[in-house]
């Protein structure tokens, strides 16, 4: 898989930014940091898209009361076209969804793979960001979802089953995808500075038990902590996006300052501000 790391898409700096929002355990918070990450993105003037990557078992359509017609199904058996199949959002981000209940694409087979690669291809040159909402855990379709992303972001919770959990999926990203770091958001957090010191204390293991091929450790770059908050299940309940819900609650604000963050550092690392208004 590390071939595809190489491949224009991944190196690509023309076209949009590919992030994979991925974890170890499931249920960790993947979906909702995608979503209103995006709608954080958006509010910058980021042109993204989401892209529901959790092919068999998607959601994204639930989380943003979204009931599309056409899916990534359609445009994978050569039904509807990739313009066909992509729905605007709720915050001002466009949406790429899988349909759920595929199971076909619950195997990675070498269809699944060309019809994926492809519609990123085309996906590419058309937006800034391209974040991909993958499944939890390390089968091969999330871990091929993950090698078409050029920066991987981790969503962990500090309960010690995620946490032992995301230690395995980042191993199999540093051995086999030879991944030099990812980037880990830690939700549902107690307290300020959680996130930092479980970042840390994760990086210890890795440290000592994992090398990435080239005889160093995988590096974790923490960029930053959600809150847990109440208002986060009270969106979902209403299947409203938590950013135009209750923009001001503290799990929101957090998901701002994750989008200021990465838009400074790996979407425009070049713009002074980061923000194109
Ligand atoms: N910061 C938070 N505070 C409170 N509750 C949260 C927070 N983040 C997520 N949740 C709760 O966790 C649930 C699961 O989140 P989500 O569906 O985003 O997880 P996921 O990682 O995408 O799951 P899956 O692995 O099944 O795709 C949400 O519906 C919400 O109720
Ligand atoms: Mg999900």
């Amino acid at each position: 898989m590390s071939n595809i790391l190489n491949s224009p898409i991944a190196s690509s700096v023309l076209g949009a930014k590919v992030l994979a929002v991925t974890s170890g355990k499931g249920g960790v918070g993947k979906t909702f940091v995608s979503a209103n990450l995006a709608a954080a993105l958006a509010k910058r003037g980021r042109r993204v898209l989401v892209l529901d990557a959790d092919l068999g078992l998607a959601n994204l359509d639930v989380v943003l009361n979204l009931h599309p017609k056409i899916t990534l199904h359609d445009v994978f058996t050569g039904k509807a076209t990739l313009d066909e199949a992509i729905v605007k959002a709720p915050g001002g981000f466009s949406v790429l969804l899988a349909g759920s209940g595929m199971v076909e694409y619950s195997r990675l087979t070498p269809e699944v793979r060309d019809e994926f690669l492809q519609v990123i291809r085309s996906l590419v040159p058309r937006f800034d960001v391209l974040l991909l909402d993958t499944g939890a855990g390390i089968s091969d379709v999330v871990l091929f979802a993950v090698s078409l992303a050029s920066e991987v972001l981790v969503v962990a919770t500090p309960e010690p089953t995620s946490l032992t959990d995301a230690y395995a999926a980042i191993k199999v990203l540093a051995t086999q995808q030879k991944r030099q770091h990812v980037r880990m958001v830690i939700n549902q957090t107690a307290r300020p500075g959680d996130g930092r010191a479980i970042t840390t204390q994760l990086q210890q293991v890795l440290d000592r038990f994992v090398t990435n091929g080239t005889g160093r450790s995988i590096r974790l770059i923490h960029v930053g902590d959600i809150p847990a908050d109440t208002s986060v299940r009270e969106a979902v309940m209403r299947r409203q996006l938590l950013m135009v819900n209750t923009p001001g609650c503290p799990a929101a604000l957090a998901v701002s300052e994750l989008a200021r963050k990465l838009d400074e550092t790996v979407i425009s690392p070049a713009e002074s501000s980061g923000a194109r208004t």
